[in-house]
């Protein structure tokens, strides 16, 4: 089953080939109205099921818009509204929905819960954020790069604060399509080792800084995320100043940057914390164009599911 879990599973000529796609379904669209078909409709006849364990508002709507888009239906399903919150098992589930749909996009905790639903499924699986990775993020995050810059081969990423799921995406992508990688967070919270070593066994240089003034200087693209993510406890007001606030991306760690460096945040951003809005709402962000992406790219990501 062509399943979309995790950047390290599928080869880079198809990641290529699905920006690639994105980028002409995006072009194509230009003049037409949010609630307008696209010109050619991949879904059309399909039935897609969206279901969510956890909060969210980009891959919530950025999914029904693509599926709507493209002329299919989705429905959207909350994991508290479904016997899954009642103890049904995830194998059922995904036996169940295989029945009625066509593919299935879904946003859980353990990762080992997604290849489990994905083992189970008849139908295409995408990852839409597990508490390890967040594969569609970044596939919209290097087709905004490459948008902006042109390729990110060969380009150095330089990640602020904690090595969270979308950093473990961004290390699959690192191997996957040939750029360098810099981590600049507190020790305790640094990405996956296994993510590390596909990034570096694929031929990317992974490096450590912890000096952040320093990781910042020869990077092409700034990233950064919420500092906790949805399945970690809060910080306390101490640990916040006294680990994560030297990696906050702010004006002066921007202006030791490359002048055309860009800055990237998957957004939701907790202005002040891990980014300023200075930065933020700056010349060298891109969040929103990230943002818009994820419509793009997740249509390329569905039609890819189908067509394998
Ligand atoms: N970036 C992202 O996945 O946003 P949501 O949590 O709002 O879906």
């Amino acid at each position: 089953m062509p399943d979309f879990l995790d950047l390290s599973d599928i080869p880079s000529r198809d990641l290529e080939g699905i920006i690639a796609r994105a980028r002409e379904t995006k072009n194509s669209r230009i003049g037409r109205a949010n609630g307008e078909t696209d010109a050619d409709t991949r879904l059309g006849g399909k039935l897609v099921a969206l279901v969510f364990e956890k909060p969210s508002t980009r891959t919530r709507v950025s999914f029904e818009a693509a599926v709507r888009q493209q002329g299919g239906q989705a429905l959207v399903l909350y994991g508290s509204e479904m016997q899954l919150g009642r103890g049904e098992t995830v194998a059922d589930t995904a036996r169940v929905l295989s029945r009625y749909v066509d593919l299935i996009m879904i946003r859980t905790f353990d990762h080992n819960s997604l290849f489990e639903f994905a083992e189970h499924a008849d139908v295409p699986v995408v990852n839409g954020l597990t508490n390890k990775s967040h594969p569609c993020q970044i596939m919209a995050d290097i087709m905004t790069y490459e948008e902006k810059r042109g390729s990110i081969r060969g380009r150095s990423i330089a990640w602020f604060g904690s090595g969270n799921n979308v950093c473990t995406s961004f290390l699959h992508a690192a191997g996957r399509f040939g750029f360098d990688f810099v981590f600049s967070g507190p020790v305790e919270m640094q990405p996956c080792s296994e993510a590390v070593d596909f990034a570096r066994e694929n031929g990317a240089s992974v490096q450590f800084e912890f000096d952040p003034y320093s990781a910042v200087v020869d990077a092409d693209l700034i990233v950064t995320d919420a500092w906790t993510s949805m399945h970690d406890a809060e910080l306390s007001e101490k640990d916040k100043l006294q680990k994560m606030l030297p990696f906050q991306v702010n004006g002066d760690l921007m202006a030791k940057a490359k002048p055309d460096a860009l800055f990237m945040h998957c957004l939701p951003a907790h202005r002040e914390e891990e980014v300023t809005s200075e930065v933020m709402d700056g010349p060298q962000s891109v969040v929103f164009d990230e943002t818009e992406n994820r419509l793009h790219v997740q249509k390329s990501i569905l039609s890819w599911c189908l067509d394998s």
